[in-house]
């Protein structure tokens, strides 16, 4: 078993408790569109980039635009969610993710951000963690969207770490899977069975430490081992 070095967070849904703004950011837009969209259907959209996630609205909605208006709609939606995240601060840290980070931090381990957001420095810097990360790699950086491991393997490669010494902490199914095929170690935050193929479920941060967390994955190989 390698020692973790590095923890790499998503940010949405994980850090902070944005994931509700998109949801609803993209749920008023296909209701102006004559359509709804359901929280089963919004779990495949946690993860995804703005662009990607506008292609998937549109085809639950059975409705083609031209990609000049598909540009105009994902950014009318950008400014709602920017809109929501306007008065953002440190009360919309998730729990336990202060506590954590500050842990990782004591322990001189290092903390990359993985998310798929292009808004992710602004809200890094209104809820007082920017500081905090080593290395920043979000949707401004990446090419491929989640379930694609890229942007977990440039969060390791800023660290300068192997994926197998680094766990990703993930809230949707695509960041899951990303982490699984980079060749980290997983922990899904949120439900259990949404996020059945973590390598284990948290379903939030807090009361968790860099302690809890080696011991968790050291159970893990003990059990594979056997
Ligand atoms: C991810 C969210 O973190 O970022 C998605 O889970 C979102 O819901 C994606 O679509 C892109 O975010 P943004 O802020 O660039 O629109
Ligand atoms: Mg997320």
């Amino acid at each position: 078993m390698n020692k973790i070095k590095g923890y790499i967070f998503d940010l949405d849904g994980v850090i902070v408790d944005t994931a509700k703004y998109h949801y609803n950011s993209w749920r008023t837009l296909a209701n102006k569109l004559g359509f709804d969209i359901t929280e089963e259907q919004n779990e495949n959209l946690k993860g995804v980039s703005r662009k990607e996630s506008l292609e998937y609205i549109l085809s639950i909605g059975g409705i083609s635009f031209s990609d000049k208006e598909k540009i105009k709609l994902a950014e009318l939606k950008n400014s709602w969610y920017v809109e929501s995240i306007s008065n953002m601060n440190d009360s919309e840290l998730l729990p336990g993710a202060l506590n954590l980070l500050k842990d990782i931090k004591a322990q001189k381990l290092r903390i990359s951000l993985g998310s798929a957001s292009k808004n992710s420095v602004r809200i890094l810097k209104s809820t007082g963690i920017y500081d905090m990360f080593d290395a920043i790699i979000d949707g401004t950086k990446t090419t491929e969207s989640k379930p694609h491991p890229q942007v977990f393997l440039m969060g390791a490669e800023a660290l300068k770490l192997q994926p197998e010494e680094c766990v990703v902490f993930e809230d949707s199914i695509n960041g899951v899977k990303a982490a699984n095929d980079g060749g980290f170690i997983s922990i899904g935050v949120g439900s259990e069975t949404t996020l059945n193929h973590a390598n284990f479920v948290l379903p939030d941060l807090s009361g968790t430490s860099v302690k809890k967390i080696e011991k968790r994955i050291s159970n893990m190989y003990q059990i594979l081992d056997k």
